[in-house]
């Protein structure tokens, strides 16, 4: 007997410029029946993050490329259904990088256990889960450290309200940019920002000047663009930079000229680190308890946009790039 039938999500075609609905496919399959040694999962919830749209391009980056008339893949948490390896049974809860699917049949090493006590689950794409891990991450990359001004942009999204927080944790000055006037009242009063403006509503160096009039001294980048220019000449003398995205530029054909005043880097001196969130995996377990120990004593504030039903999956998707989000961005599935 085969086991449910799930609704997935495959590359139909490659994009040029923002994805569209065309570029993907609802289909449906029937799981295979299961073999000793493997667990079916049915996906509770599935991340849809901007990393994915460098891999609907063909050719080699930090992670491989999707495949045409295939399944797309990435973060989700789901419930075991059924269990034919001793270390997982039906009931549990687990992570996988089995997104953009309903249900999926996997091994041990491909699933991580995590508590169900912990809610809402989708916490373990957000601020538990991978894009909270390369908050974490980028801080210490950098060696964020108290009386710090930081700067974050893509401040409301999954990363970068995560970031700030953790920075205000540490006991930084932090500021925040976020392309809505309702994102930087989140900010302000909601995650505890010190300063936030709209990089929408007017020049980002002239806001940025305003909230950080003394410089700041670490910039914790998530969009690159006019973004990096400004932070380049707001930071001061041995100033950090934590590269770590720059979806201004993800869906451009062809790269834009860099910032115009890379040569703050040799006056100032600045030091300016790429960030790969799978490079911290075997800190893992010292993330969990740091940031699960601040989530479960209520000291972050933990934000997200919750889409239903997995034919809702794509438009989040490419809502990620209009700015729908505030918080993470996930699909709720079952
Ligand atoms: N290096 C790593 O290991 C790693 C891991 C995870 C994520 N990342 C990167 O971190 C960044 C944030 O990822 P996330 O998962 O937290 O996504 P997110 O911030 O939750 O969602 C994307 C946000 O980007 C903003 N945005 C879209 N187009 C923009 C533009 N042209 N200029 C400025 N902002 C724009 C939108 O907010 P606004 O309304 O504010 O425009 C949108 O809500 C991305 O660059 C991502 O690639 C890197």
């Amino acid at each position: 007997m085969s086991g449910p039938t799930s609704r997935e999500i495959c590359l139909a075609s490659r994009p040029s410029g923002i994805p569209t609905t065309a570029n993907f496919k609802l289909v449906w399959t029937d799981s295979e029946p299961l073999k000793d040694g493997e667990v079916l999962v049915r996906n509770l919830f599935m991340s849809v993050d901007p990393y994915m749209r460098g891999r609907m391009n063909e050719g080699k980056s930090y992670v491989p490329p999707f495949q045409l008339g295939q399944p797309l893949d990435g973060g989700a948490v789901g419930d075991v259904i059924e269990s034919r390896a001793p270390q997982f049974k039906p009931g549990d809860v687990v992570t996988s990088n089995f997104g953009w699917r309903e249900y999926f049949v996997g091994t041990p090493e491909q699933l991580h256990s995590v508590s169900r006590e912990i809610q809402p689950l989708s916490v373990y794409l957000g601020t538990l889960g991978m894009t909270g891990m390369t908050a974490w991450a980028g801080l210490n990359l950098v060696e964020v450290k108290a009386g710090d001004i930081v700067f974050v942009s893509g401040a409301a999204g999954a990363v970068g309200n995560v970031a700030g927080q953790l920075a205000k944790l540490r006991g930084c000055r932090v500021i925040g940019s976020a392309g809505s006037a309702e994102k930087v009242r989140f900010l302000r009063e909601e995650c505890g920002f010190d300063g936030a403006f709209n990089y929408k509503a007017g020049p980002v160096l002239e806001q940025l000047n305003r909230e950080a009039p003394q410089g700041i001294d670490v910039y914790f980048d998530n969009v690159g663009g006019e973004t990096l220019e400004a932070a380049l000449s707001a930071l001061r003398l041995h100033g950090r930079i934590v590269a770590c995205g720059g979806i201004s530029g993800y869906n451009d054909g062809k790269p834009r000229p860099g910032p115009s005043n890379l040569m703050n880097i040799v006056a100032k001196r600045l030091t300016m680190k790429g960030l790969i969130v799978s490079d911290w995996l075997d800190r893992r377990a010292e993330f969990e308890q740091e940031v699960g120990g601040y989530f479960k004593a209520g000291k972050l504030k933990h934000k997200e946009t919750v889409v239903k039903g997995i034919e809702q999956a794509v438009g989040a998707f490419i809502g990620l790039f209009d700015g729908q989000n505030i918080g993470k961005m996930v699909v709720e599935l079952a």
